[in-house]
């Protein structure tokens, strides 16, 4: 990593020489005289006496942003301040369907949102119970700490009540990510980040302050697994790096970890009745899977917190938000060409990634729909051949785990392109082979298949939960290469 940055360093000399780059380079903010903030502290506001340009912007992710500016993010009429998932990717309805996060899942917003976007989501999303303020509250370690095993299984609203009330509905605060008394970064959540660095063999206090800079959004921006006891009641939480290291948590070892853990099956898929696991934003595993920016030594905080300039002094922006939306400030930090080209940039990299998980999608959503009429022709007495079914169906699930990761994923491909393309692609090939390897058993078992199966979209996409969610045409992303019609 040091040599990494030496070597970052000394290309930004060169470069700069050339008069290639924009020499301004993530130039550190002004020294700041850490004020002790005293042990425990909480409330952003008293954080925000010793340090107001901070606090301002920290304040700013409750005001809506621009999703106009993003391609992805939003549909064509734009603005919107929640952005329903399954409307842009309507195969997530079908293959979410049977749990929560297939009767409402929305674009994340502004980190003053966190919690308050859970008290409005369809009650369905909270069945794990307390377990999901870990990443919600700054009060999620204490909690853990108090509570042991209750923190994880009681209901949520019941742990959520053991905040008090002013605090409820705050999201992420700056003890989250600071030390109270330097003001260094630090990760505050002992029980899962902190076990896990130590897992992969990168504890917490060997990393340098680059490093935390990607660390501290670990804390949350990560998939987690809830295991369940014998009762399907929650109790841990885990992130599922087993066998991966700093730099390299590979889609296939996180495969791996949950597909052979049975305590994770969270839920069950309705349309082939199989019980699975789940994955969330895997932000952090994706982009320090050796992306170019990872190995140039570039942070989440250098894309997502660019330097600023309040009143007299430069500060990190802790208006965390799309650097898009932004217009492209963060990336001219160390960029010199033009907003223009490097917003076309970000776009080049969505568009060829949603025409690839938009084919993974349909594929698996195929696949499921074969095992759907599989399981009805069996229960009419029709023998399928079992090591073809097995074959089958452990092909869907490494396809389906895979266009899972990067539709959680939320940077749609940019945080690491090459990276998203071979998931994406090696979903599609154990999809597709699935598909033919049950189309082969049916005819064998005298089963007359369709050339185009029907998805029935919308049983799935509309009608949804308690608040009857409906699809909407105009937030679904189509095909950018128009080739739509030609895969479903
Ligand atoms: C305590 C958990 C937590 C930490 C720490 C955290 N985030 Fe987040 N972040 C979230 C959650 C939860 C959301 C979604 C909020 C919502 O939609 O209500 C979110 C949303 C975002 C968004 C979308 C904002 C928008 O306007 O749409 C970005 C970008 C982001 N986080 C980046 C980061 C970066 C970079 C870091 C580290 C510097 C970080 N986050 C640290 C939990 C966290
Ligand atoms: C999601 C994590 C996160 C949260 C929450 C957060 N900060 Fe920060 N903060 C950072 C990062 C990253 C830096 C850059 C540190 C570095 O480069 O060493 C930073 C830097 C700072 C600095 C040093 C000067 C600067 O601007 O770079 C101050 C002061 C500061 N934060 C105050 C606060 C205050 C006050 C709050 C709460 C209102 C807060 N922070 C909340 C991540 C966070
Ligand atoms: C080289 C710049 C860069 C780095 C480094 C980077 N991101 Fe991003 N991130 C982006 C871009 C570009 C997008 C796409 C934004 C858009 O489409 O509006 C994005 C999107 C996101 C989003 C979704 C934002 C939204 O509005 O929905 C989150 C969350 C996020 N990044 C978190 C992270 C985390 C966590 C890290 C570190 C593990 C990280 N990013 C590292 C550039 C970066
Ligand atoms: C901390 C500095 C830094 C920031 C911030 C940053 N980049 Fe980069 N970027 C780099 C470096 C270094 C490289 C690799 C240099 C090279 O090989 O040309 C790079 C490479 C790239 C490439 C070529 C990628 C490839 O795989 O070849 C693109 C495109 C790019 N950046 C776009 C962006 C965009 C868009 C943003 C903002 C969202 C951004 N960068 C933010 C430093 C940065």
């Amino acid at each position: 990593m040091q040599r990494t940055m030496k070597r970052f360093g000394m290309w930004l000399a060169v470069l700069c020489l050339l008069g290639l780059w924009a020499c301004q380079a993530p130039p550190k903010p002004e020294m700041v005289q850490p004020v002790r903030i005293p042990d425990g502290e909480i409330d952003p506001a008293v954080w925000g006496k010793a340090y107001p340009e901070q606090y301002e912007t920290w304040k700013l992710t409750e005001k809506p942003v621009d999703t106009r500016r993003s391609k992805y993010k939003t549909g064509m009429d734009g603005g919107q301040v929640t952005v329903d998932k399954l409307s842009q990717f309507p195969y997530m309805a079908l293959l979410f369907n049977g749990w929560g996060f297939g009767i409402e899942y929305n674009e994340p917003r502004g980190h003053a949102y966190m919690v308050r976007d859970q008290l409005e989501i369809d009650s369905s999303r909270l069945k794990s119970g307390g377990v999901c303020l870990s990443c919600k509250s700054p009060y999620a370690a204490r909690l853990e700490k108090e509570m042991g095993k209750d923190y994880y299984a009681k209901p949520f609203s019941e742990v959520l009540a053991q905040i008090p009330e002013k605090d409820r509905e705050l999201g992420v605060a700056c003890i989250d990510c600071h030390n109270n008394k330097d003001l260094t970064l630090q990760v505050s959540r002992g029980f899962t980040l902190t076990k896990a660095l130590q897992e992969i063999g990168a504890p917490a206090e060997t990393l340098t302050r680059q490093q935390m800079r990607s660390a501290i959004c670990a804390q949350c921006h990560v998939t987690y697994n809830i295991p369940k006891d014998a009762d399907k009641k929650s109790e841990a939480l885990y992130f599922p790096w087993q066998g991966s290291t700093w730099g390299n948590i590979s889609v296939e070892n996180i495969i791996k970890q949950i597909r052979n853990d049975p305590t994770v099956i969270e839920w069950k898929q309705s349309v082939t009745g199989f019980g699975m696991p789940f994955m969330r934003h895997p932000e952090f595993e994706y982009f320090t899977m050796g992306s170019t920016h990872f190995k140039a030594g570039a942070s989440c905080a250098d894309c997502h917190m660019p330097y600023t300039t309040m009143g007299v002094k430069k500060i990190s922006d802790h208006r965390v938000m799309s650097p898009v939306q932004g217009d492209m400030k963060a990336c001219r930090q160390c960029h010199a060409e033009s907003t223009d080209w490097l917003r076309e940039r970000v776009f080049s990299i969505q568009d060829r990634t949603v025409s690839l998980m938009l084919r993974a999608g349909y594929a698996s959503a195929t696949v499921a729909k074969l095992f759907e009429l599989t399981h009805a022709k069996q229960a009419e007495g029709v023998q399928v051949q079992q090591d073809m079914y097995d074959k089958a169906k452990d092909l869907y699930m490494e396809g389906f785990l895979r266009q899972l990761f990067m539709g959680a994923e939320n940077s749609v491909g940019f945080h690491n392109p090459a990276e998203g393309m071979r998931i994406l692609g090696d979903s599609v090939a154990f999809s597709t082979k699935a598909e033919g390897i049950l189309r082969q058993m049916l005819a064998q078992a005298g089963v007359d298949v369709p050339l185009s199966i029907d998805l029935e979209l919308e049983k799935y996409v509309d009608n949804r939960g308690e608040k009857k969610l409906r699809f909407d045409p105009a937030l679904e992303f189509k095909d950018p290469f128009g080739l739509q019609d030609k895969f479903f």
